[in-house]
């Protein structure tokens, strides 16, 4: 049994959804991709999901994502498996210092305990320590199609290629590398190697969800009937703007820092990077996200932490200035995040190992976890 040196902090303000509630609506209120109904009812519930190790997240990741993962967590049943990892291969697929990785791979675990994950209830484990991960990545490259995965768009926009540009082509060719290519087939081995029926992320993940639910098929087509196709749980927060660049997501990889607001920001540094978001030259507040992204995308967040509709919001400040919006917008935000980054500047610097304690116990669950289902694919496969 696993203590932590640390007191638990609730880092959640959003009213509590009763688990038979929450999975139930999965489905319907959450936009999610549909799943065959034998598939719900045949398997039981495993969630898995995770993050790349590629800096400390942004309020994009906590909204889209992490803040998710939490609340399935706290309201999930007790027989729903919960699994969350940090995905340090998927980091691999463009180039990274060492140093620099080691030391974002233990952010993100740090992180992901932060927000208040429990490693007494989920299973937090980094993927490169559970091995069947990369031994499914390669069974499913056997039935992955190349022509799906060269129509997806990462692998591009990594790349910083067109859209409609195809593998033919020789700026492609001399640029991609294989890892990246197959980015998704290792995605799709991650989740299925959990036999997952439920798999929590932002929008721009629903790509490779649906990719990963072609691939179970195609696999159970030809060996039998071994993985439940996952069904992808967008959050709410579907695409949180940049901070800078509002008609383009906030991302780790933007080049300005004020573009994002990391969950280790200081009170003052969020109200700076609230301040001076970028917004248009009316000075009015008015929700219209076509015309006006920056003062919508202002008026969205909050509507994540406010519960409120932004149109709602909109009115509420309809009469006041944008500065009363961006004041109280960073004063929310700091409120939430603030036990999130005293719980995580306590963890990082914790001198006893607890970090790689908890990392230890959730491989050694996924492991053992992930073996069951390489037993029946090394069977099925004649293996
Ligand atoms: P990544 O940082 O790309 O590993 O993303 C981790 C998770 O955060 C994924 O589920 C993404 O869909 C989600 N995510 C990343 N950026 C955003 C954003 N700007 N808005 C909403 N969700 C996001
Ligand atoms: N591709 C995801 C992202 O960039 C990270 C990821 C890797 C993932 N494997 C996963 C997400 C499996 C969900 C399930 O955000």
């Amino acid at each position: 049994m696993l203590t932590s040196p640390l007191p638990l902090v609730s880092c959640r303000n959003t009213p509590p959804i009763k688990a038979y509630q929450r999975l139930t609506i999965c489905s319907r209120r959450w936009n999610s991709v549909p799943a065959p109904k034998a598939t719900s009812l045949a398997h039981p519930r495993v969630i898995f999901s995770g993050i790349q190790p590629t800096g400390v997240p942004h309020l994009g990741n906590y909204l889209g994502a992490l803040r998710e993962w939490v609340r399935l967590q706290d309201t999930a049943p007790k027989d729903t498996r919960l699994l969350f990892s940090i995905v340090d291969l998927h980091a691999l697929t463009v180039p990274q210092e060492a140093r620099q990785l080691k030391t974002w791979r233990r952010e993100g675990f740090a992180t992901l305990l932060a927000v208040g994950l429990d490693p007494s209830r989920a299973t937090v484990f980094y993927q490169s320590a559970v091995p069947a991960h990369t031994e499914l990545f390669w069974i499913l490259s056997t039935v992955a199609s190349m022509g799906y995965l060269s129509r997806m768009t990462q692998w591009k926009s990594k790349l910083d290629l067109p859209e409609d540009i195809s593998l033919e082509d020789s700026a492609a060719r001399s640029k991609l590398r294989l890892g990246l290519f197959s980015y998704p087939v290792l995605q799709a081995a991650d989740i299925l190697v959990h036999r997952a029926t439920h798999v929590p992320v932002g929008e721009d993940q629903r790509q490779h969800l649906e990719f990963c639910r072609y691939t179970a098929n195609s696999f159970n087509h030809l060996y039998g009937n071994i993985f439940p196709p996952p069904e992808a749980i967008i959050s709410p927060a579907k695409r949180v703007m940049s901070l800078k660049e509002p008609t383009l997501k906030m991302s780790k990889s933007h080049t300005d820092k004020r573009s994002r607001i990391l969950l280790t920001d200081s009170t003052e540094d969020i109200h700076k990077k609230v301040k001076s978001a970028l917004t248009d030259s009316d000075a009015s507040v008015s929700y219209d996200p076509v015309h006006r992204p920056g003062v919508s995308n202002l008026l969205e967040i909050l509507s994540h932490f406010d519960g409120r509709s932004c149109e709602d919001l909109a009115e509420e400040y309809k009469s006041s200035s944008l500065q009363s919006l961006k004041g109280h917008l960073g004063s929310q935000i700091s409120l939430h995040l603030e036990p999130i980054r005293e719980r995580y500047l306590s963890l990082i610097a914790d001198k006893t190992n607890y970090l790689d304690v908890v990392a230890e116990e959730g491989a050694r669950t996924a492991s053992a976890n992930a073996d069951i289902t390489m037993r029946r694919v090394r069977k099925a496969l004649g293996l």
